[in-house]
């Protein structure tokens, strides 16, 4: 049976060499909390890191640490401690968590930490193949592994292959700094479908991939040679469920059953009935704005003294990445602040600070969640941040208020949280203020709809629409596009062509016979070309017909010596076995000279576009420039012509990065019915890429074989992938 596999650095359980035992620990994070329960409840397999390293593993214990994986259905990737060191704690740690969380002056660049970066990558990815089967399911999580996609899909490639990021993705200008964006960008695309958790990271991604790699993306697809790849937002929820009962079960403690942890909170509800506890739960990480929160608290207790003594802070920060210089900093300055405040602010009865830095066991995090009335949570960047979901899930009264930074994921989907700017003190203390003296009944009014919310979208949810919409990618499914020229149609084509007693075929020229070129006039034929075109028109009963948006002269210069067939520009002049050009349609040019000047300010204003002047029509042309811009530039152009020329005989071609002015009753549709009425053709054939072409897929007659280039909407029957597939397909037609 097929099975899905789950791959991250981190599994849910880590394990530990005790007294010369293994232990077992849940991990920390929100990847691992989250998947956790995804994984328990399918037919999965997880592979990881086991958080031993090869060099503390006694070759007597392996088997004891398979077995014991296996029991959580789980399997490892051996590291060795450099790999740790230059992987883990080095370009995962120092390099792309800080960058992508906005730090990047904590942004470390080392080739030795990529270098091993890659290295371990292809250890992960060696070990999906190891452990998958044709027919499985990938699903790849997290900046720790990036490259793996494009790594397995290599060997496999045929397997879906899903990625999701559980951190932010940073906008380009700051994604563009990576020495190895092209390589990382890459890496992702060899993915069928790359989630993040929201519409902001999937966007800053896109625009990357279009500015870096010059890739074509339409809405959220990514166009890769033949693949198309699907980018999309899914924010990830908790596991409500699980949450919520452990809420109630601790309600229903008798006083034997309660945690040490529970008895010291309750016994502080009695001695200080109103004074409000403030939670705030984290790894130990720069990125939660730890430090900040405690210096806007101090702010707050100096703005508002009258709720010294009424309020107190509790801090659990769970230990991180130790190794990472930045976190040992982080722990030293938040020791100090904490010892500093409450030596100045703790009074007889009263520490305005509780500071844990440990990691708890599940029930005590629970104890903490439901006696707090306040969960204070600024982080200055997060991906998600699954605290702010799970607070809320375990206030099964509906009391409690939820303050959270706007910079978290989750805030996209707590609106009705007291959103916050953590940056912003003054702010920080009035809604401080304001949460502590929130009614009750607002309190239940904004969780009911907070709560409502999170059971219905909760990490099951999240999971299975991650699935289906890789499993509905992996089936194809695309309403949009044509049937792909497989080796069953294309037999079926081939024995169409060779029965025929008269050919016809219509070739475009770019992004059909040959590629793109950033300057139009160097996209020169090859030899190759030349070869295959000259044994074409060279065929028995076959009349080829270069059909091109292409000026008349860089076509004679090309191809007139060759003797082939050809229509330009767009089907006003046409040249018949290597004859001058001659007019095929009579068309006016006096609009020419009000429309340059347009197209001339667009020029000025757009860097990288320019005009290519033709006899009967007018391109501005914008591959060069950067692609939002373009378009952008693209739409205004169009708005601004098409009031120009109002209900002229001139019309707007928007064809591939370009946009042509010409008269309407010019294109490739009407010329090449044309030429189809002068004969009695039993085979028509039609292939191109872009937008003009469509004018020839829409008016020949339903027995042509229409082909589009690439994977586009078309009128066409069918597609294939790339020029280089164009020609293995017209390579057949020679050899019939
Ligand atoms: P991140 O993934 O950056 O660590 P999240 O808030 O998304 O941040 O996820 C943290 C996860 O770790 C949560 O699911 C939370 O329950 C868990 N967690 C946080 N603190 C502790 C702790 N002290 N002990 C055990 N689990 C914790
Ligand atoms: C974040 C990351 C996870 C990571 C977790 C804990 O949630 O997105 O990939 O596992 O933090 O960090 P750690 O370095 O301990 O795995």
């Amino acid at each position: 049976m097929s099975k899905t596999i789950i791959i991250s650095n981190r599994l849910p359980v880590q394990l530990q060499i005790s007294d010369g035992g293994l232990t077992a620990t849940p991990s920390v994070g929100g990847l691992a909390t989250g998947m956790k329960s995804v994984h328990s409840g399918g037919e999965s397999l997880w592979i990881g890191w086991s958080g031993l390293t090869d060099e503390e593993t006694p070759k007597a214990l392996e088997a004891d640490i398979d077995k014991a994986l296996e029991k959580h259905g789980c399997a490892k990737v051996g590291l060795t401690e450099k790999d740790i060191e230059g992987f883990y704690f080095g370009f995962s740690n120092r390099t792309i968590w800080p960058l992508f969380h906005y730090f990047l002056e904590y942004s470390e660049f080392e080739l030795e930490f990529w270098n091993i970066y890659k290295a371990v990558n292809q250890k992960f990815a060696d070990a999906i193949i190891e452990k998958s089967e044709e027919g499985d399911t990938i699903w790849v999580h997290d900046y720790q592994l990036m490259l793996v996609p494009q790594m397995v899909r290599e060997k496999r490639p045929n397997t879906s292959i899903g990625f999701f990021l559980h951190i932010p993705f940073p906008s380009y200008e700051i994604f563009r700094t990576l020495p190895w964006r092209e390589e990382l960008l890459g890496g992702l695309l060899g993915a069928d479908l790359i989630g993040f958790h929201t519409y902001d990271y999937e966007r800053h991604f896109l625009s990357s991939v279009r500015r870096l790699l010059g890739l074509e993306v339409s809405f959220n697809d990514v166009y890769l040679d033949h693949r198309t790849i699907k980018v999309d937002s899914f924010p990830m929820g908790i596991d409500y469920k699980k949450f919520k009962d452990a809420a109630v079960s601790n309600q229903k403690n008798t006083n034997e059953k309660r945690s040490d942890l529970q008895i010291k909170l309750d016994n502080h509800k009695a001695s200080a009935p109103d004074t409000k506890l403030i939670l705030s739960i984290d790894r130990l990480d720069y990125s939660k704005g730890i430090a900040k929160r405690i210096n806007a608290y101090e702010y707050f207790l100096n703005k508002y003294p009258e709720y010294k003594e009424k309020v107190r802070l509790i801090i659990l920060a769970v230990p991180s990445r130790s190794n990472v210089p930045q976190y040992q900093l982080l722990k030293k300055e938040i020791d100090e602040l904490v010892g500093r405040i409450n030596g100045e602010l703790s009074t007889v009865n009263w520490t305005p600070i509780w500071y844990f830095y440990r990691s708890l066991p599940f029930e005590n995090l629970i104890d903490l969640y439901t006696s707090s009335d306040i969960a204070w949570l600024t982080p200055l960047r997060d991906g998600m941040n699954l605290v702010a979901k799970e607070y809320i899930a375990t206030r099964i009264d509906k009391t409690g208020v939820l303050i959270l930074s706007e910079m978290a994921g989750s805030a996209y989907e707590m609106n009705e949280a007291l959103l916050i700017n953590p940056n912003n003190f003054e702010q920080q203390a009035d809604t401080l203020k304001k949460a502590i003296t929130m009614p009750r009944e607002e309190q239940v009014a904004r969780n009911m709809f907070l709560q409502n919310r999170l059971e219905r979208y909760n990490v099951e949810v999240w999971a299975n629409e991650f699935m289906n919409a890789l499993n509905r990618k992996s089936e194809g499914e695309n309403p949009n596009i044509s049937q792909k020229v497989s080796d069953t149609i294309l037999k079926e084509i081939g024995n169409d062509y060779t029965k025929a007693k008269n050919r016809l075929l219509f070739l475009d020229y770019d992004g059909t016979l040959a590629g793109f070129h950033k300057d139009p006039q160097k996209a020169l034929p090859d030899e190759e070309l030349y070869a295959l075109l000259d044994k074409l028109h060279q065929q028995e009963n076959t009349t080829i017909f270069l059909i091109s948006g292409r000026d008349k002269q860089t076509f004679t210069k090309w191809f007139l010596p060759k003797g082939y067939n050809m229509i330009v520009e767009h089907g006003v002049w046409i040249s018949r076995n290597g004859e001058e050009f001659k007019l095929l349609e009579q068309v006016k040019d006096e609009w020419m000279g009000k429309i340059k000047p347009v197209l001339e300010s667009f020029v000025d204003r757009t860097p990288g576009s320019f005009i290519e002047e033709k006899n009967y029509s007018m391109a501005w042309h914008y591959r060069n420039t950067d692609p939002d811009f373009g378009e952008k530039r693209a739409t205004e152009l169009n708005t601004v012509l098409t009031s120009l020329i109002g209900n002229d005989d001139i019309s707007v071609l928007n064809g591939n990065k370009v946009m042509e002015v010409k008269s309407s009753n010019v294109n490739k549709g009407r010329a090449s019915v044309r030429i189809l009425g002068e004969d009695d053709y039993d085979f028509v054939f039609a292939i191109g890429d872009d937008w003009t072409d469509e004018f020839m897929f829409q008016e020949l007659p339903d027995s042509a074989v229409t082909v589009k280039v690439g994977l586009k909407k078309t009128q066409a029957k069918y597609h294939v992938e790339n020029t280089k597939r164009v020609r293995e397909l017209l390579k057949t037609f020679t050899e019939k």
